[in-house]
């Protein structure tokens, strides 16, 4: 069943930046865009199992340190070989100053 955890608070990332959150055994990433909105994906990128907290943020695009393949962090969607794969993404909502996100 779905479950609302919080992650961390909203001024931990920098817009433009992301950091790693780790639950249950599974880790996610957790952006702050450009405009100030938070998005939440899975922590690893979908070509190997790779860190994408130790990527790159460019405006809606996370960057794979490893490859240098790119996903839009928003819908997951994978933009720039050698990812072909999506990313997963899960809903996030703010309250107060904490961010949460909805894992399985
Ligand atoms: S591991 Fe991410 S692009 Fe290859």
């Amino acid at each position: 069943m779905p479950t609302w955890i919080r992650a961390c608070a909203t001024d931990e990332i920098d817009q433009e930046d992301l950091i790693r959150f780790d639950y249950a055994g599974a880790t996610y990433a957790i952006y702050h865009s450009p405009e100030g909105e938070f998005f939440a994906t899975a922590g690893k990128c979908t070509h190997e199992e790779v860190h994408l907290c130790d990527g790159l943020v460019m405006g809606h695009l996370i960057e794979c340190p490893k490859h240098n393949g790119q996903f839009d962090y928003r819908t997951g969607e994978a933009k720039r070989a050698p990812v072909c794969v999506n990313l997963r993404t899960y809903s996030v909502k703010i309250d107060g100053a904490a961010v949460y996100i909805e894992v399985p």
